[in-house]
């Protein structure tokens, strides 16, 4: 605990580096969190494989699938531990493919699940913990934007909606992270990670500037709590089922456009739509008729749901490995008749296609 981190800043201001004053932030320690049983770690690190690893990768590496960041960075998991780790698990990001798992959201996992899995992700990593506050980050906006403008948006978007980068003006991002766990990442980087550290190419008051708009971009709008819908059970899983069938051109064999897919939605042709994300996302929102098929689904158990005669659209927000993740597995076992939605659900948004969502959002 005595143990104290020191983080060598440049204050390079408007002097220029030649003139350069060094300022210090230094970081205590924080006590690390508790360890896990064997059995808990068991069970977390099953977990981890079944439910993170086809976007964050088997070895938590990340960028796997739909840049996913890494989930074994040091300077996330000293940083981090537990809210920032835990609230994305748990309640997800909404508007990006990360969804909540906790079950009270309509997720697969317990409570003590998602605590344990945290945990266990920190002591993989091999993290010592810092103490940051939960005191706001004061600098100038105007300035910051500038400071965004110059060295962010290549990767994280004109106005941080992330491309290869998270979504910094998400709005789950700035309600579940403080301002000195964002302040952290951008002087540490992210090590392992395309994200660089700029504490040496910021001046301190600069790092605050940029945190500070970063900030800005938080709405004070409310994180809606949702009831939950009841899951459709396979009697109802065929749409349209007395109907004819539709006759998808497919692209390289497997993708269907959301043109197409719309336009036989439409003409009420028999079809079945697999949501393949966590169901917590079918909760806020999903294709009219859609079934939530998670990519974790264990299919012994749930193929004799899946009729075979019937053409199947599996669809996810990934855009599309956690259909294709599925469909693949469905093809193994006889499912001639599959095909995935080459844009996603975002992207079928996007272009202006209906959802049906939870009673309660507008729209997100
Ligand atoms: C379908 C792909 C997908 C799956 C599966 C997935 N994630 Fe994510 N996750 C993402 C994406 C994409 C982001 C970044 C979203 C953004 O902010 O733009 C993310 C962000 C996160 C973050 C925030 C990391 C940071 O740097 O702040 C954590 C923590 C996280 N995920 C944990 C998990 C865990 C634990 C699981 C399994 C229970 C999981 N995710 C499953 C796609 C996924
Ligand atoms: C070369 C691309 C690149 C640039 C430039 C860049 N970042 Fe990043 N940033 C990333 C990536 C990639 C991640 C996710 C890291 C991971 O995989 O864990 C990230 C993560 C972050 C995070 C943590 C997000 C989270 O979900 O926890 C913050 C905050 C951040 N960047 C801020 C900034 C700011 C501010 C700047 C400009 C001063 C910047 N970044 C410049 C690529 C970049």
């Amino acid at each position: 605990m005595k143990d104290i981190l020191i983080i060598v800043l440049l204050a390079a201001g408007h002097l220029g580096f030649s003139h350069s004053v060094f300022a210090e932030r230094t970081y205590e320690r924080e006590a690390p969190p508790r360890e896990l049983s064997p059995a808990q770690a068991k069970l977390a690190a099953s977990n981890y494989q079944k439910y993170c690893a086809l976007c964050h990768g088997d070895n938590r590496e990340g960028h796997k699938n739909d840049h996913a960041p890494s989930l074994r960075s040091k300077s996330l998991f000293e940083s981090g531990v537990p809210h920032s780790i835990l609230r994305p698990m748990s309640y997800g990001r909404v508007g990006t493919a990360m969804g909540g798992y906790l079950d009270e959201v309509g997720g697969p996992m317990t409570l003590d699940e998602t605590w344990d899995l945290s945990y266990w992700l920190f002591w993989q990593s091999g993290a010592e913990r810092v103490k940051l506050s939960e005191k706001p980050v004061i600098g100038d906006v105007v300035q910051g934007q500038k400071v965004f403008k110059e060295n962010c948006t290549a990767c994280h978007g004109k106005n941080g909606e992330g491309i290869t980068a998270p979504a910094l003006a998400n709005q789950s991002f700035l309600a579940h992270n403080k301002d000195e766990f964002i302040r952290y990442a951008i002087e540490q980087g992210r090590d392992g990670t395309p994200m660089p550290s700029f504490s040496g190419k910021l001046s301190a008051a600069d790092i605050d500037n940029v945190t500070a708009y970063i900030r800005s971009k938080a709405s004070e709008a409310k994180i809606s709590k949702i009831q939950l819908k009841k899951l459709p059970t396979p009697d109802q899983y065929v749409v349209n089922p007395g109907n004819g069938d539709p006759e998808f051109e497919l692209q390289d064999g497997k993708f269907v456009s959301s043109e197409d897919l719309f336009a036989a939605m439409k003409a009420k042709k028999r079809l079945v739509l697999l949501d393949t994300r966590v169901p917590s996302v079918w909760q806020r929102a999903h294709l009219e008729g859609s079934v939530p098929f998670p990519y974790y689904s264990n299919l012994e158990k749930r193929m004799h749901e899946l009729p075979k005669d019937v053409q199947i659209v599996a669809y996810c927000s990934c855009p599309r490995a956690a259909a294709e993740y599925l469909t693949a597995q469905l093809e193994q076992l006889g499912f001639d008749n599959t095909a995935v939605l080459y844009e996603g659900i975002f992207g079928w948004m996007n272009l202006g296609y209906p959802v049906v969502r939870a009673a309660g959002l507008g729209s997100e």
